[in-house]
Order: structure tokens, then sequence, then C-alpha cells
């Protein structure tokens, strides 16, 4: 019998787990019946853990011990925006980890987002074991196609601290389409609109028979239902004010009563031309008599609430199609995912924009686990196999002079590639470099995500133009970037590869996989049980250990030229001590520390230009 992979679509705001068993794939449920869970985890007072939508329904009464959305924080620096505006939206701890990463404490405990979602996980594999009766340790699991490296890797450490092995992270989009197309012999071209609670994609795929090639994929990271609901939100609350004087956005508890409203309010126009909202209590006022609220909300206002987000999708829509050199009309199909997808006014605005019916005969909320998990079983042998061709997302790019950066692989360029440029130094006998790898579509270096970077030494020292360091970009089938340096002259001797950043290094992942952290969530099978609760005391992970490795006081910042069609583009890398080993360090390295300017971003420049300098000659190979 072959072995049971499952498919698990980790969503910002719910969590489905599926499996392909006989040719035939299954959305599995929970214990309640429900066939997606809220991707909420509870923290109890003993320190167990629940998951799913009995936990998000406890976020009224303890905000501050319910973690919501953790999606929107994986694989994110602390000082980056969506940080600052989770900090302003949720009522749970927001800290900052060593190396600025992020992590949540709650009742003094630090979790990284790597635990959390781990935890929303366990809850899959134990949905899946309860439905199978074994033990479920394989794994595809899904992100959104715009994730970047640090997100992909950050998830990929959750399947792991969660006891699962995953096969591979799959883009959403590709997962839906192969749910719909697989083994129907297709040949279309399709586009997967992919709305969720917190992040927007839009995909542009061909299927032909067993391929799903990707031909453009973009995305909005800031885009969600989480906004429609903020919408509806502000409604209400500017409403309380004007009746109470007061206002309740101040007042966590009051602020999660609302919040749900929203959200319910917005849920119940997908079936009602009106709703009338009516919280009985928001707030208790100073005489202890309860403040209410009614209000009624029409499609028509909710649409005049939401149509800039609505349009705002669009203009992604135009940009996807642009880069995949097609028009609404070549397209034989549109395929909706996410929750928001069943608002009347989405599929309208949908069908106005593209000329023709979205399909409705795929589920919003299952398609793309129910992808996943055809994937996972061909991965260990269950189905048929198919080609999944994606393309990368994100520019690769390395930082240059003047706080810029240079694409090296672009986006929407097929997946997996490899690409290799050659370095060399522009001093003689200069000792070691330090290249800096983003990735993004901005020119600024600032405004991409920084990967990581490495400082690579120990070559065979030598007049400027004899030195030749090959640094190999490549991006793995899980959209993974690894980057390789190596020494013409010495070969494997002073070669080195980096796995980027997932913010939790190797041994840190160990630790957490010992402690079975996720181990923590409740077996809702037996009837609150808690397998693991009472070991409270799991440590913090703050322990020093994840300090990154000081890479030495620079002896001077070299500088790394390109030579691009015959023109100089002067890279940001700096040289360090020699004898220090190639190093990776992540998130941030200790010497990024130093780059970490009063802002926040990082300053790429590469300091004193009448040091050493290192070029880099463009033989692409
Ligand atoms: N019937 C409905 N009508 C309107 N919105 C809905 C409905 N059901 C769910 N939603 C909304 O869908 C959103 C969650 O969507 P979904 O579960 O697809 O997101 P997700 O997969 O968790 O997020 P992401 O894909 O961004 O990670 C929430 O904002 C929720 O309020
Ligand atoms: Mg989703």
């Amino acid at each position: 019998m072959a072995e049971i992979a499952v498919g698990i679509d980790l969503g910002t705001s719910n969590t489905c787990v599926s499996l392909m068993r006989d040719g035939k794939v299954q959305v599995l449920d929970n214990v309640f019946g429900e066939r997606t869970s809220a991707s909420v985890v509870h923290f109890h007072e003993d320190g167990s853990v629940e998951v799913g939508n009995s936990a998000k329904a406890k976020v009224i009464h303890a905000p501050a011990q319910t973690v919501s959305s953790a999606k929107r924080l994986i694989g994110r620096y602390y000082f980056s925006e969506e940080v600052k505006k989770a900090q302003a939206i949720y009522a749970y701890e927001i800290v900052e980890a060593p190396n600025h990463g992020v992590r949540i404490e709650i009742r003094g405990e630090e979790f990284s987002l790597p635990e959390i979602s781990a935890m929303v996980l366990r809850e899959m594999k134990q949905i899946a074991e309860r439905h199978t009766g074994e033990k479920v340790t394989k794994a595809v699991i899904t992100v959104p196609a715009y994730f970047n490296d640090n997100q992909r890797q950050a998830t990929k450490d959750a399947g792991r601290i969660a006891g699962l092995e995953v096969l591979r992270i799959l883009n959403e989009p590709t997962a839906a389409a192969l749910a719909y197309g697989f083994g129907m012999g297709l040949n279309q071209r399709v586009a997967v609109y992919d709305l969720g609670g917190g992040t927007f994609d839009i995909s542009v795929l061909e299927i032909g028979k067993d391929i799903f090639e990707v031909l453009a994929t973009c995305g909005d990271t800031f885009l969600g239902g989480d906004d429609f609901d903020d919408r509806v939100m502000d409604l209400l609350a500017d409403e309380f004010v004007a009746k109470y004087g007061i206002n309740p956005r101040n007042d966590v508890y009051a602020y999660e009563r609302l919040k749900l409203a929203a959200e319910n309010a917005k849920k119940q126009l997908s079936v009602d031309e009106q709703v009338l909202v009516s919280i009985e209590e928001v707030m208790v006022g100073k005489d202890g008599a309860p403040m209410g609220l009614e209000r009624t909300i029409s499609r028509e206002e909710f649409a005049q609430l939401t149509q800039d987000l609505i349009m705002r999708t669009f203009k992604v829509c135009d940009e996807a199609l642009q880069q995949s050199d097609l028009t609404v009309r070549d397209l034989d199909g549109v395929i909706l995912v996410g929750g928001p997808t069943r608002l009347p006014i989405i599929r309208e605005a949908v069908t106005h924009y593209f000329q023709q019916e979205p399909r409705v005969d795929v589920d919003p909320d299952e398609v793309v686990s129910m992808g996943a998990a055809i994937h996972a079983a061909s991965l260990v042998g269950e189905a048929q196999d198919s080609m999944l061709l994606d393309v990368t997302p994100l520019d690769l790019r390395i930082g240059v002079a003047g706080g810029l950066a240079e694409p090296v692989i672009e986006r929407n360029t097929p997946v997996p590639i490899e690409q290799t440029r050659t370095f060399t130094t522009v001093q003689d006998h200069q000792e070691s470099v330090r290249i800096k790898v983003y990735q993004g579509d901005h020119r600024q270096a600032e405004e991409n995500a920084l990967l990581g970077q490495f400082e690579f030494s120990g070559f065979e020292k030598g007049l400027r133009a004899d030195v030749k360091i090959d640094v190999t970009f490549e991006i793995d089938a899980d959209g993974i970037v690894n980057v390789t340096a190596s020494d013409q002259a010495t070969g494997q001797a002073a070669s080195t590869q980096i796995t980027l950043s997932s913010g939790l290094d190797e041994d840190q992942i160990e630790q957490i996989v010992e402690q079975d952290v996720a181990g923590r969530v409740e077996t809702a099978t037996s009837a609150g049980a808690t397998k693991g609760a009472g070991d409270g005391d799991v440590p913090i992970f703050d322990d020093g250990q994840n300090d990154l490795i000081d890479l030495g006081d620079a002896e001077g910042a070299d500088e790394l030229e390109l030579l691009e069609d015959d023109e100089l583009i002067r890279l940001s890398v700096e040289a360090d001590d020699a004898n220090q080993d190639i190093t990776l360090d992540c998130p941030v390295t200790e010497a990024a520390n130093d780059d970490l300017e009063d802002d926040g971003f990082f300053d790429t420049s590469g300091g004193d230009l009448s040091e050493p300098e290192i070029e880099l000659i463009d033989e692409e190979k």
C-alpha cells in the first residue's frame, strides 16, 4: 500500500486538509464535522493549546492569548510594515526576537511563528490520523505564489516542527488548477483568482494533458477579506462613537466584538441583500449598563465601502495578463479561490472584468487543499504524476551601490532555475567578499526582502583580474533559494552552500522538534484530553544560541563590481576579516545589524569607496 501523504492548505484564516486515495480526493473533516478549521491558536492557562473554530471563538474573552493570522507574520522581520500593522490590530503580543525576527509572547512564553503554524498543522495531522487510523507523517503544504523565500522556508520549518515531512511547498494557485484540471485531459488557459483572508493572488496557467504550466503570477500580500472586515468595522465603530461618544477601538474586548460582528455581517451579505448587525453589549458603561449597537447594512452600502479594494485586485490581474502576453479573451476559464469570492459583488466584478462567468463547480474553500492532496498522492506514487511548471513570483537580486538592487533572476522565470555569475576581486591580494541577496521587485534594495548575506573568503589570493569566484543562484521546485559561491582556482575547497533564512536555525528547529511544542495541541478526539498538557515550561528560545555568527570586524568595506555589457555596476559587497569561515546568518547577520539604520532599513551602499574593491565579471553560464 502506498504511503499516506496529505495536502494542507495552511491559510491565513482557515486551514483545510485533504487526502487522495483510490483515485478520489476527500476533504477531511474534524470531529465537529467542519471541513475547514480556523487557523487560530488559543493558549490555555495550563499551557495546552486549542486550535480551530472553537479557538477562534475564545478571542472575545481572551484576545491576548488567542493568536490568529500567524501567516501574515511568518517569515517577516520585526521592522516590516506588516508586523507594525499586526501590532496595531491584534491583542496578542508581538515582540522582537534576536536578529529582527518576530515572536509571539503569551503568558511570558515566547513562540516563533513556525511554532504557531506548527500547532495548526499538528491539528491537521491529527484530523488525518483520525480518518486513516494511521500515522500521517508526510504532507504537501501550500503557500501563496507571492510568498518569498523567507516565508516558504519558515512554512517548511513549521511542517517539520509539526512532525511532518514536507514533500513539497506548492503554490496555492497551482494547487487550485491541479484540483480543477487533474485527469481531465484539458487543453485550456485559465486564471486563478484567489482572494483569501490576508492576501490576493492571481495566476494565469496553461493546462495541457498532465501538464500545469504557470504563465504568470502576481499578487498583493496586503489585500484580503480582513480588509473588507475593517471597512465594516470602521462603519460600526464610527456609529458607536456617534451614539455614545466613546471610541470602542481603544478597548480590546469591544474591538474584538465589533470585528467578529463585522466579519459575520460581511459573510451574511453573501447570502442576503441586507443584514442587521445587532450587538447587545459592545461595552459596559460607567453605570454598568450595556452599550449596544444596531445597524443595517445593505449590499449596496457594502459595495461602496469596499469598491476600491475590489478594483485593486483587477490592477493585479492586469499585470498578470500583461506578463503572460494574454488578454481576457484568451482565457477559457476563471477559477475562484478563497472565502471572499463567495460575495456576489466580487463574482459580479470578476464576471465583468474577465467577460465570462467564473467556474462554480469547485469549492473556493477546499480547492487548494484538494490540489495539494493530488500532488501529495503523486509524490508517493498513489496517483499519476503531473508536470507542474511554476514560476518565481519575485526578482532575485543582488544589492548594488547607491542602495539599489539589480535583478539576477527575473520574476515569472520558470523554476527550478540556476544562474551563475562570476566575480573577481578589484584589489590585488584581496581576501574576502560579502554578498547580499534580495527578493522583490524594487530597484531600491531596502524595499525588497533581504534573504540573507554571506561572507566568502578562503579563496586563493591573487591579482585582481586573476581571482574568479562563481556565485550561483538557484531556485528549487519549492521556490526556495540557494546561493553557492565557489572559487574557480581551488574549486570545492573554498565553496559553500547557503540556504537562506527562515528565522530559526537548524539547532533551534531540532530543539523545538525535540520539545514537541506542537504536541501541546489538544486532541479533540479525546474530548479535551490534552496531549502534552502540563509541560507548560517549554523554555523560551531566546537562549543566546540564536545569536548570529559574528563575522568579525570589517577590515574595510570592499566593493564588488558587475561588468555587464561592458558597463560597470558597483555591487555592495563588503570584505571582512579573511580568516573567518564562510557563513550565512539567518535571518539577518550581526554585521547586517550594524548596517541597520535608524529608519529600520539596511544600508547597502557598501561603505567607503576608497577602500579596496572587488569586481564581478558577468560570465553567465
Ligand atoms: N461566505 C463568505 N462570504 C464572504 N466572505 C467569506 C465567506 N466565508 C469566508 N469569508 C471570508 O474569507 C476570508 C478567509 O478566506 P480563506 O479561508 O479563503 O482565506 P485563507 O485561505 O485563510 O487566507 P489566505 O489564502 O490569504 O492565506 C475571511 O476574511 C472570511 O471572512
Ligand atoms: Mg487561501
